[in-house]
């Protein structure tokens, strides 16, 4: 079931941008839209370009993603990630589209000692947080057709992210001080995009949870950058404790990928996608 008219929302962002031209290389028609062409927010623009466009499968990306300027600024992560996640919700019962929802462990609070199944009962510890889990009740109350895609530590050769930064900081500091007790999963933006590709050619609708394989702490992910890229600044253990940032993190957000597993879609070791993307992306430090 290849050829799909498919809405992609948040296509410049980290995501988008690898995710586009992977649906068009898998040979569907894309429909690539962002803060420019369509704010979420606003209902009746949301209404009238579905009416127009039509899409059959709709993967919303779109976000507020600011995780630790969400905490002084709610009305907008919820304006965005809630009421812009149900507009885009409503949208797609309007014209019959599936919907693919990317969220995040952050739903979760992070105090189980296992992968979190998708069921397992949410428990946000921050507004971004909260406000994805309302898009994901959004989603769930308006729609039979949905995949709630979780995923985590995302990165990718478009955005801000934390290999990139690692990189820029162990070529400019003597020292590196990275957080060691919280555990979760590294994934590649091309794991998800691929991912994704797979998944909506099935029919198995409902909370799905995507991340590379294998497990980590933010110390050993940035440990593991520095040797494949052949720096030798020190990298050295500290706790969230000692590096207080607005939002809290949850310190443990390993998701079970089983749903996954159990449809044959392959997903990749941590280091073996670091080492694709660090091999294939020209990173920008920021
Ligand atoms: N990054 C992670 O570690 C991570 C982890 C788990 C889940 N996720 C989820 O994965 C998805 C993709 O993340 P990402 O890192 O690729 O995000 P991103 O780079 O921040 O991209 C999000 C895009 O959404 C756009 N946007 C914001 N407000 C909008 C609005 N009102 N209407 C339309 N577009 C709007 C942004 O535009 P502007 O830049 O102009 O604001 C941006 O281009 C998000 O749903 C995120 O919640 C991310």
């Amino acid at each position: 079931m290849t050829g799909r008219r498919i809405l992609v929302t948040g296509a410049r962002g980290m995501l988008g941008q690898d995710l586009v031209p992977y649906l068009e290389q898998k040979g569907h028609q894309v429909l690539a839209v962002d803060l420019k062409e369509l704010d979420i927010t606003k209902s009746e623009a949301v209404q009238s370009f579905f009416t127009t466009q039509r899409p059959q499968i709709v993967i919303h990306g779109a976000a507020y993603t600011a995780v630790d300027k969400a905490e002084s600024d709610a009305a907008t992560a919820y304006l965005v990630n809630g009421y812009g996640t149900q507009n885009i919700a409503v949208a797609c019962k309007a014209v019959d589209a599936a919907m693919v929802y990317i969220s995040t462990d952050y739903v979760f609070n992070g105090t189980q000692q296992q992968p979190y199944l998708p069921l397992d009962p949410t428990a946000p510890l921050g507004v971004y947080g909260r406000s994805k889990l309302m898009g994901e009740w959004a989603v769930q109350g308006i729609l039979e057709r949905y995949f709630i895609v979780r995923t985590s530590w995302l990165y990718g050769q478009h955005g801000k992210n934390f290999v990139d930064t690692m990189i820029h900081l162990a070529q400019t500091q003597e020292e590196l001080k990275v957080v060691a007790d919280q555990k979760g999963s590294p994934t590649w933006t091309m794991t998800l995009a691929g991912a994704l590709e797979q998944l909506i050619q099935t029919d198995q609708y409902g909370i799905h949870h995507c991340s590379d394989e294998g497990t980590c702490t933010w110390f050993d992910f940035a440990q593991e950058i520095l040797r494949q890229k052949g720096l030798t600044t020190p990298v050295r253990p500290v706790t969230s404790a000692e590096f207080i940032r607005p939002a809290p993190r949850p310190q443990y957000s390993l998701l079970d990928k089983s749903s996954l597993h159990n449809l044959g879609i392959p997903l990749a070791d941590w280091r073996e996608s670091l080492s694709q993307y660090l091999a294939e992306a020209t990173p920008c430090a920021d």
